[in-house]
């Protein structure tokens, strides 16, 4: 009783400040009289509605619109028996506030309910409460529950508009009660990822398995969209959790059985490509000698050929067993400076000049200095092959917060965003002669000194490789 009375003080209150919207209105102030009387009956839990001495329905809340099927601009006396239009005219006559249980007729269904009303103070407008009688206390419960559950859910009708929707979903995809969406004109806004190992089913409208879901990338987080069929006649449910971490954890999962398999296929034909390689090269060696002139180039090829196959299946190893990596103290200055160098030949071919700047004469970590300089050769040489025709490299190491950075940046033809994904997965290339295994291998390297590698890069620009290493203890 203490609750219905406190309830009904509440819907006074509001009310009145129905009633004070004409004077705000008077006062010059841009009010949307229906946006507001929207945002007050929505407040009501309960089914409510809002008609002038006509009987007809001015506004109505989302409630009403799922359990009643209401329309605006309709006499509330179409949807009741004649002796409930009778009371509810003396009502209005009375401008008295009263409840009785009466019945609203619908085309396919009746409901039995109370009926509150309450006149709007000052005004010839009412408010009418229609409360489920056969509705339990376990309705609230579960109203809150798809309010405030921890995933977003979605109430849509066979077209796809948005009926309801819970705090979650409101606020991911910024919808506001009252406003009429349709989810799927909505969801072509963004981004729908494909090639996530393990989530491979489609979100489409005219999907006829009972559950279809999809990702869709929001805000940097991915989504996943599952809608459950005909969860009640004419409604499908859609589920929104954010799998962000999962995405991430399968895209890892998913990368490294490509590199076992790679691994797997590196062990497997390593003996059976070595071993003919070793007599190739050894009957090429007696042969030398007897060469006329003119052969002499065809034994650079060969020889040039036969060392490309030796780099391929060595980084193919590495990808598979990495060797015994020796980790001792190591100064970085020193190693870059003496890739630096090494590389330097090559750079003058390509009329690119290569700087170097340490920010000390000594930057100490622990690891392995070959390991590390095949690492800085790999991205030299890309930084390189990126710029065909003159260019600049930059390296530079230095010490930021509680690591080393390393960065090779250059000036050259950048990379596509989409392409920023794929530089880890071996033999992705866009080189005619690229094995497309450099970046994988040197990023494993760097993992195994449990450094970070990040890529900044712009088309027709230039790209920036930035390594961090940990610092000497
Ligand atoms: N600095 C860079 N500028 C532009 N594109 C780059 C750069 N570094 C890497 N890439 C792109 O990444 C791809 C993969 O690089 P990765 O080093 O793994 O293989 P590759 O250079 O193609 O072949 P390999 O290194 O085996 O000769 C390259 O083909 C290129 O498209
Ligand atoms: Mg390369």
């Amino acid at each position: 009783m203490k609750f219905i009375l406190a309830k009904r003080r509440d819907i006074n209150m509001l009310s009145r400040h129905l009633s004070q919207l004409e004077p705000f209105q008077d006062c010059g102030e841009q009010i949307d009289q229906a946006k507001f009387s929207s945002r007050i009956l929505n407040h009501i839990s309960e089914c409510a509605l809002l008609t002038d001495q006509n009987g007809i329905i001015l506004n109505f809340n989302e409630q009403s619109k799922q359990y009643f099927e209401m329309r605006a601009g309709i006499k509330i006396y179409t949807y009741l028996k004649p002796e409930h239009v009778e009371w509810l005219k003396s009502c209005m006559m009375n401008n008295k506030a009263d409840e009785r249980e009466i019945q609203l007729l619908f085309v396919d269904s009746d409901h039995e309910c109370t009926c509150e009303f309450i006149p709007v103070t000052g005004e010839e407008r009412f408010i009418l409460i229609f409360k489920d009688i056969n509705k339990g206390p376990e309705d609230e419960i579960f109203t809150t529950i798809f309010d405030k559950a921890i995933h977003g859910l979605m109430l849509i009708n066979a077209n796809g508009s948005v009926v309801r929707s819970n705090l979650f979903a409101n606020k991911l995809l910024n919808l506001q009660n009252g406003r009429k969406v349709n989810i799927y004109r909505l969801l072509d806004e963004y981004e729908t990822e494909k090639n996530i190992p393990g989530f491979d089913q489609q979100f489409a409208p005219q999907a006829t398995e009972n559950i279809v879901s999809d990702v869709i990338k929001i805000r940097s987080h991915y989504f996943e969209f599952t809608k459950v069929n005909e969860i009640s006649q004419g409604y499908d449910l859609i589920v929104i959790r954010d799998i962000s971490e999962v995405v991430e954890y399968m895209r890892r999962v998913d990368h490294q059985d490509t590199l076992k398999v790679v691994g797997q296929l590196a062990a497997g034909i390593a003996h059976e490509i070595r071993n003919p390689m070793t007599s190739l090269k050894g009957f090429i060696q007696l042969l030398e000698p007897n060469l006329k002139d003119h052969q002499k180039m065809y034994f650079e090829v060969i020889n040039s050929e036969l060392k490309r196959i030796e780099t391929i299946m060595t980084e193919f190893l590495m990808l598979a067993k990495p060797k015994n990596t020796v980790f001792e103290k190591i100064n970085l200055t020193r190693v870059l400076a003496d890739t630096v160098d090494m590389m330097k030949p090559q750079a003058i071919l390509h009329d690119v000049d290569i700087k170097f700047n340490a920010r000390q004469s000594e930057h100490l970590t622990f690891g392995d200095a070959n390991r590390l300089k095949q690492v800085f050769i790999n991205l030299i040489k890309n930084a390189l092959e990126a710029m065909p025709d003159k260019g600049e490299i930059f390296v530079s190491v230095e010490t930021s917060g509680n690591q080393h950075l390393i960065s090779v940046k250059d000036n050259g033809c950048g990379i596509p965003e989409e392409k920023l994904n794929k530089l880890n997965e071996p033999f992705f290339t866009t080189k005619v002669n690229g094995t497309g295994l450099g970046l994988p291998v040197s990023l494993k390297i760097i993992e195994e000194h449990q450094g970070t590698v990040n890529v900044i890069s712009r088309l027709y620009e230039g790209t920036e490789f930035k390594i961090g290493l940990p610092l000497m203890e």
